[in-house]
């Protein structure tokens, strides 16, 4: 039986790290007897740039059908950033309800990080975020433009159904793993919202007695993440609380070249997405020195998700050991490896096509 998949490479390294991680899934796939079936759209800025668009009207009801989308990055310079994002990634998330934006965090052996305490081994969590609500709303506005009583509103929406499925979520991924969550609130400050999010998690904490839990305030928790990032197993978080801890934790992790995301309905009505975290690097664009690596943890996400998790296994496995090897380490990493160095190693280590 083959999965297809919808391939969006987008702007900038997006395409050269997505034809690096093709090439890396076709050898693991062939391993492991995986059919999957790309087709590939060309939605971007570059797009956005000739036609006015980033993706064609009916562009949702085309990925509709799929089993997953593998996307690169977008982003050009000349076009805002809140096109791009508006354009394609936010309505992807929203229409298919990938209410999950998980971003595992790991310090791999051979790779700095600019944490003194963080070594390899010792920091290994996972950043759930809540996708589709909270503060990123679009309920709100402005009044009085221009004028001394100027204003902004901008509401935060959280609903029981959508604090409960993310919660749920959390508690179950952490049963996979140590069997630990920690819970971002600011309940001391937001008085409405977070208490609310607190109350939820913990209603659903309760059908998860196996799973141990504590809620931390956020300024805390950023605090702790570089002070005792080897301490967080799972950590769930709101929209915007988790889109800056994730961030922070890739930081700590040693180079957002390496970050891997999904995008999740894990309902799986819907395609669930899987991109890198970082964007398209305008300034080594074209260069053939991008780490692939984050697209390819990201493909590797994407293979458990659809169901083969030794081959997601095997792919990370290959992607452990270019990291260990200084000659297999990209600029980001402070190595000299380009993006067809650390391609081949890993085709290397994915062994002989059968
Ligand atoms: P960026 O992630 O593209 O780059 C930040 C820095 O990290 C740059 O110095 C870049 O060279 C480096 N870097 C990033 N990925 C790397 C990799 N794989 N290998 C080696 N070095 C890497 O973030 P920036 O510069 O803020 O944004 C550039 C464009 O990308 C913007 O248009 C932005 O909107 C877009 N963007 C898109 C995202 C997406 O598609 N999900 C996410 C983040 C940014
Ligand atoms: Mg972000």
């Amino acid at each position: 039986m083959s999965q297809r998949i919808a391939v969006i490479p987008g702007d900038g390294i997006g395409t050269e790290v997505i034809s690096a991680t093709r090439t890396v899934l076709d050898a693991v796939c062939r391993r492991h007897a995986i059919t999957l079936d790309y087709d590939e759209y060309d939605w971007s800025c570059e797009r956005y740039l000739r036609t006015g668009a980033m993706m064609p009207a009916d562009g949702l009801d085309v990925l509709r059908p799929y089993d997953a989308i593998l996307l690169g990055a977008v982003g050009a310079p000349g076009v805002p950033d809140h096109v791009s994002l508006w354009g394609l990634l936010i309505p992807i998330r929203r229409a298919f309800r990938q209410y999950v934006n998980l971003r595992p965090v790991r310090v791999f052996d051979g790779v700095d990080s600019p944490v003194r305490g963080a070594l390899p081994g010792e920091v290994d969590f996972v950043v759930v975020r809540e996708n589709v609500e909270g503060e990123y709303s679009e309920i709100g506005g402005r009044l009085g433009r221009g004028h001394p009583e100027e204003m902004a509103v901008q509401e935060a929406v959280f609903t029981r159904a959508g604090v409960s499925r993310i919660a749920d979520y959390a508690f179950e991924l952490a049963r996979t793993r140590r069997g630990h969550v920690t819970s971002a609130t600011k309940s001391n400050g937001i008085v409405h919202t977070m208490p609310f999010w607190d109350e939820v998690v913990a209603e659903r904490a309760a059908a998860f007695p196996d799973v141990r839990w504590r809620s931390e305030h956020i300024d805390a928790l950023a605090a702790k993440f570089v002070l005792q990032p080897g301490s967080f197993d799972v950590v769930v978080a709101s929209n915007l609380f988790g889109d800056i801890l994730s961030d922070l934790a890739a930081a700590v992790a040693g180079s957002i070249g390496i970050a891997p995301s999904a995008n999740l309905d894990p309902t799986r009505s819907y395609p669930s997405m899987f991109e890198p975290v970082h964007g398209s690097a305008p300034d080594i664009a074209g260069k053939g020195v991008a780490n692939p690596l984050g697209a390819v943890w990201s493909a590797a996400l994407m293979l458990d998700h659809l169901g083969h998790t030794p081959a997601a296994q095997d792919l990370v496995a290959a992607m452990e050991a270019t990291l260990r090897e200084p000659g297999t380490r990209t600029r980001d990493l402070g190595g000299t490896a380009d993006t067809r160095t650390v391609t081949v190693a890993l085709l290397d280590r994915l062994g002989p096509v059968s």
